[in-house]
Parts: C-alpha cells; sequence; structure tokens
C-alpha cells in the first residue's frame, strides 16, 4: 500500500460503502493502519515523494543554546558577575515547539541561520528587531533545485492576490508559511489527503477565525467564517473534503497549489464546479494525486469518475433522489388524507 490517499480516492467513488468497510479492515489485517506520522512526532524520517531520508540532526547542540529558554513558558538567567538567577515568564509568541521544529522543512537549519548571531548573547540587543529578514526568494529563487516548486510564480501570484492588494506590508510568506514549523503536505505522497485539507485550512482560519491575527492586520471586525458560508450546505463537511483554496483561488495550470486568492466576489460558489465528471478539484486538490498516480497505479485506477467531489450520481443525486421521494411520500399522504377524511365526512 503505497498511497494510502490515493487508494481511497479511487475506491471511494466505485465502491463507497464496501470501502468505507474493508480499507480499515483491510489495514487491520495487514497491521499497517493509515496513521501518518503526525505534525511533529519525531520519526527521524521525512518522506516527500517517495523518498525517505534519514535525517541527521546536525545542529540540536547549537540550537539548544537557544532553545534552552525558547522552549520553556519560563526563562532563567543569571546576569554576568551575580549569583542571582532570574526567572521570568517568555513571552508566548516567542515560544518555540522543538518537536514541530525538528518536523518542519527547515529542520536541519540553525537559529542564527535565519537570525542574526548577535542572538547569542542575552539580553538581546534592542536593535536586533529590526534585522532583515531573509524571504523565501532570497533562498529558492533562481534555484534548480526547487524548480519544481516554482517559486518565482507563486510570488507573482501571490503579489496579484487580495491579501497583498490590500495590505503588502502586513501579509508576507512568513504570514502563512509559519517561519518555524512549515511542512509540506500537498506534495506529501504517504499522506492522507484529509490531512492535507486539514493543515491547509488551519493556515487561513489562523487569521480568519482568529479576531488577534486578523484586527491586527485588518483593523475591522472579522467576519464569522460559519456565517459568511452557511449557504453552503453541510458545512463542517465540507470543510474536512475541500480546502478553501478550492473555491478562493484561481486555478494555475503551473502551480500544485494556487496562490493567487481572489475576492470574495469572485469566489466559487456554484456546486457543478465541483459535483461534475469534470470537477475543478482534478486541477486543485487532487493534482498532486493524479500526475503522480498516473505512473504510480495502473490507469484503470484513475478516471473521470473516481474523484470524491465529482461524485454527482451518488452525492447530489442521492440528495435530489430523496427530494423527488419527499415529494412523491407528500403528494401519496395527501391523497389518503384526502380519501380518509372525504369517507369520514360521509354521513
Ligand atoms: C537567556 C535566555 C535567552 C537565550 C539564551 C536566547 N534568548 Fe532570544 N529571547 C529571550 C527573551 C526573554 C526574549 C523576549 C524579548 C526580550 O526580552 O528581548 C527573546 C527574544 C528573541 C527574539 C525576538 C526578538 C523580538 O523582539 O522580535 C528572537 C528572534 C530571539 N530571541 C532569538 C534568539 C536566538 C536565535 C537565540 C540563540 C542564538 C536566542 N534568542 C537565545 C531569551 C533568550
Ligand atoms: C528559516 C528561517 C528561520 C529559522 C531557521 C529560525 N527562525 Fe525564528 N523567525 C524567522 C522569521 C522569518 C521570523 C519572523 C516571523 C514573522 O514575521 O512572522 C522569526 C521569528 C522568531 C521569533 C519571534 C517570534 C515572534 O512571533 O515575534 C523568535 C523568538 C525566533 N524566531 C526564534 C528562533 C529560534 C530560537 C530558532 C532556532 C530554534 C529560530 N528562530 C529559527 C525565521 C527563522
Ligand atoms: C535562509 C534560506 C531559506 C529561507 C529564507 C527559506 N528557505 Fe526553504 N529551504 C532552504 C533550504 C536550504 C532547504 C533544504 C532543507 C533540507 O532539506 O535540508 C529548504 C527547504 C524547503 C522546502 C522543502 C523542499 C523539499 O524538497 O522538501 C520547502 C517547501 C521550502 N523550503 C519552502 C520555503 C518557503 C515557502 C519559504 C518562505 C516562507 C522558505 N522556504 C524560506 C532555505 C531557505
Ligand atoms: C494566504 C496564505 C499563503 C501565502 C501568503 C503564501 N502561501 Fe504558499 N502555500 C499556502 C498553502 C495553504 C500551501 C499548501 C501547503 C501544503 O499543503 O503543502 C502553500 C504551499 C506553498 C509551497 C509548496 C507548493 C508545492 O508545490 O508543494 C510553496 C513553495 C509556497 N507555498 C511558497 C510561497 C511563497 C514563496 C509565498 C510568498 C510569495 C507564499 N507561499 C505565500 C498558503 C500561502
Ligand atoms: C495573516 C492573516 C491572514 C491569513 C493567514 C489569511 N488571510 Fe485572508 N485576509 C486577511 C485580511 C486581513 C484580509 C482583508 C480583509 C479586508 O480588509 O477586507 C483578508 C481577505 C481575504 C479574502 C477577501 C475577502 C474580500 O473582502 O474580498 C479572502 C477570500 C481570503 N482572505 C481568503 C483567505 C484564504 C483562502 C487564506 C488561506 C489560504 C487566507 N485568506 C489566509 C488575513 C489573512
Ligand atoms: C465551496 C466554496 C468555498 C469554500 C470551501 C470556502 N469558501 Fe469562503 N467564500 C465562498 C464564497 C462563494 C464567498 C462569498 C460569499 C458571499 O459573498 O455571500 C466566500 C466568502 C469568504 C470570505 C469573505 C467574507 C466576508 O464577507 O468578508 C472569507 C474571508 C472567506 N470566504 C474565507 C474562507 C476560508 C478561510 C475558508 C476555509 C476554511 C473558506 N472561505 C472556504 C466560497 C467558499
Ligand atoms: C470546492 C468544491 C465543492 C463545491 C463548490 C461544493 N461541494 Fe459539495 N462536496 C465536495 C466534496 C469534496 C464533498 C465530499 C464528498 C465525500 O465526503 O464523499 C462534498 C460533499 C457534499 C455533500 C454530501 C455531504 C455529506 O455529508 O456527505 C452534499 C449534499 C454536497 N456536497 C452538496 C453541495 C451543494 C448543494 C453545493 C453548492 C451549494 C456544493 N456541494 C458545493 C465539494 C464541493
Amino acid at each position: 500500500m503505497k498511497n494510502p490517499a490515493l487508494f481511497k480516492i479511487s475506491i471511494l467513488d466505485d465502491n463507497l460503502h464496501f470501502a468505507r468497510v474493508m480499507i480499515p479492515l483491510l489495514f487491520l489485517l495487514a497491521g499497517t493502519a493509515p496513521i501518518n506520522a503526525q505534525e511533529g512526532e519525531p520519526t527521524g524520517q521525512r518522506t516527500t515523494e517517495g523518498e525517505t531520508v534519514e535525517k541527521k540532526f546536525t545542529n540540536k547542540e547549537e540550537n539548544a543554546l537557544c532553545l534552552k529558554c525558547h522552549a520553556n513558558k519560563y526563562v532563567r538567567f543569571t546576569p554576568e558577575g551575580s549569583d542571582q538567577p532570574y526567572i521570568f515568564k517568555m513571552y508566548s509568541d516567542c515560544i518555540i515547539d522543538t518537536t514541530k521544529y525538528y518536523a518542519s522543512n527547515h529542520w536541519n537549519f540553525k537559529c542564527v541561520d535565519c537570525h542574526s548571531s548577535d542572538y547569542e548573547t542575552y539580553p538581546h540587543l534592542a536593535g536586533l528587531r529590526f534585522e532583515y529578514m531573509a524571504t523565501c526568494l532570497d533562498c529558492h529563487g533562481d534555484d534548480p533545485e526547487y524548480a519544481k516548486f516554482h517559486f518565482e510564480k507563486i510570488q507573482e501570484q501571490y503579489e496579484a492576490s487580495v491579501h497583498f492588494s490590500k495590505y503588502s506590508n502586513e501579509i508576507s510568506c512568513w504570514s502563512c508559511h509559519n517561519s518555524h514549523y512549515y511542512k509540506i503536505n500537498a506534495r506529501n505522497r504517504d499522506q492522507d489527503i484529509k490531512m492535507t485539507i486539514a493543515y491547509d485550512n488551519a493556515i487561513c482560519l489562523g487569521c480568519h477565525a482568529n479576531t488577534d491575527n486578523f484586527e491586527m492586520i485588518a483593523e475591522r471586525l472579522n467576519p464569522d467564517v460559519t456565517t459568511t458560508h452557511e449557504w453552503l450546505p453541510n458545512q463542517a463537511n465540507h470543510f474536512k473534503s475541500v480546502r478553501c483554496i478550492e473555491c478562493h483561488a484561481e486555478i494555475n495550470d503551473t502551480l500544485l497549489v494556487a496562490h493567487k486568492i481572489l475576492p470574495k466576489e469572485q469566489a466559487v460558489k456554484k456546486c457543478v464546479e465541483c459535483h461534475s465528471s469534470d470537477s475543478r478539484l482534478k486541477a486543485s486538490l487532487y493534482k498532486y494525486q493524479l500526475e503522480e498516480g498516473a505512473s504510480l497505479v495502473k490507469d484503470d485506477m484513475i478516471g473521470d469518475a473516481v474523484l470524491i467531489g465529482s461524485r454527482r450520481s451518488t452525492t447530489v443525486n442521492l440528495l435530489s433522489n430523496i427530494l423527488i421521494l419527499a415529494t412523491v411520500l407528500g403528494i401519496l399522504g395527501h391523497w389518503s388524507l384526502r380519501i380518509i377524511t372525504r369517507k369520514k365526512t360521509k354521513p
């Protein structure tokens, strides 16, 4: 079972009920439940696109010099020439979860690769607060090793997004890609697609469901996402089955993850955009699985009818069937009631 996510998608459609029972059973029998390494689990392994790389943590000792303060809720500090230790609270924003840090894309970095080495002294110099922080493109731009990510294209798309047009100073790549924890998901072959959805949506909800973060930037009330998406039936399930960007970002053929967030008026509202055989999800949510899967899995396992979102026949048809059934039952009920009451009123 190389790719549980793909397996699930393809099987779900054809034989939903069978699959719901059989998949857990199969994994149970095989003794390999498709549980992925939770973000932060120190497995010592990194699997992107199939290859498994054994991690060699070369900077842990050096980082420990920073993390002895930055991984704790409390700082213990003894000023030079004193034997009186001070204990005080660390700002919550400055506390780093080491497990998540060492599971992230940049796990092999020293703190001082990105931050000034002047931070090695404490109390930190006040001016360090204004140090220049490298951007993604400073490191990844024009680098053939990262060509498949198309960083330049992402930058271009990001600059055309609503966030940039309104708040180019406040929102940057780092606003969505946590500087210490960002970990690749959509491209993770071994990961259940639901986990990617949860990871990606948490990024957006980090502001759109977090009043503090939102209002620090927008200086206006944060509209409640649950209310603004009330029109979407079974919203909770949709938010677990698709990413925000499926409806809010313009599909881009080059990119695996679209970065051009459009104004709300241009968001997808039509059900058939997903619930149809040429579902837009094929070019977004399922893109990686389809592209990689083609070489991975036999062709007969992927085809038009296999995608969850395109199960028009089962999902939306079921709904309309229920509606038809309800109408028929309603009419029948009405008739029988009329017959009964007619009989009763007859003298
Ligand atoms: C003795 C404890 C201690 C050590 C060691 C320490 N820090 Fe800090 N650091 C703090 C505290 C406390 C703060 C909160 C702001 C302040 O007091 O300057 C902080 C703040 C920071 C900030 C945020 C500055 C800002 O205001 O935006 C950065 C970045 C930082 N530290 C990086 C580092 C790095 C990198 C190292 C290791 C080279 C390190 N620190 C070592 C205690 C420490
Ligand atoms: C890949 C680059 C990178 C590495 C590696 C890195 N940082 Fe940072 N760090 C940043 C960036 C960028 C910011 C500013 C975040 C922002 O603007 O949202 C930051 C912010 C911080 C802050 C301030 C947090 C805040 O929200 O004000 C602290 C403290 C910090 N880093 C400590 C560390 C420590 C300790 C390490 C090593 C364990 C480390 N960083 C490793 C890029 C990095
Ligand atoms: C200071 C330079 C630097 C900065 C800034 C930086 N990166 Fe990286 N990044 C690297 C290096 C080096 C690696 C390779 C790490 C490794 O695997 O050892 C990497 C790895 C990655 C990977 C994983 C690639 C893979 O094949 O798994 C992604 C994705 C990534 N970076 C995205 C970003 C994004 C997005 C930003 C900005 C938010 C960013 N990086 C900022 C240097 C940087
Ligand atoms: C509004 C939020 C947001 C902003 C701003 C943002 N990104 Fe992303 N980015 C995402 C999300 C969500 C993903 C999907 C993460 C995943 O599943 O791996 C992603 C994925 C990526 C990836 C991995 C794509 C792949 O092919 O696997 C790269 C590289 C990246 N972003 C770079 C950038 C750069 C560079 C910037 C700034 C120019 C940026 N991002 C700004 C939300 C954002
Ligand atoms: C760093 C905080 C932050 C993050 C993360 C973030 N947003 Fe936003 N977003 C904002 C702010 C602030 C606005 C502007 C609100 C305003 O003033 O109208 C905005 C605006 C929007 C709008 C436009 C609303 C309109 O009025 O047209 C959409 C759509 C949107 N965001 C979707 C997303 C999606 C999807 C993601 C995740 C990929 C995301 N946002 C991540 C802060 C954020
Ligand atoms: C099925 C498509 C779909 C999904 C999924 C979706 N949205 Fe939306 N969203 C829309 C549409 C359509 C609108 C415009 C609604 C309107 O104007 O009545 C909207 C409106 C918004 C707005 C603007 C609200 C306002 O009135 O200012 C924000 C912000 C937003 N969405 C964020 C998100 C976030 C965050 C997620 C993921 C948790 C998400 N959306 C998921 C379709 C979607
Ligand atoms: C962005 C793509 C997208 C859009 C737009 C969309 N859906 Fe869905 N919908 C999905 C996916 C994916 C599922 C999950 C299917 C599953 O879990 O098997 C789903 C599930 C459903 C379900 C089944 C719910 C359940 O709990 O099993 C119904 C009913 C449904 N959608 C109706 C609609 C209607 C009506 C609209 C338009 C107002 C709509 N959808 C818009 C992608 C979408």
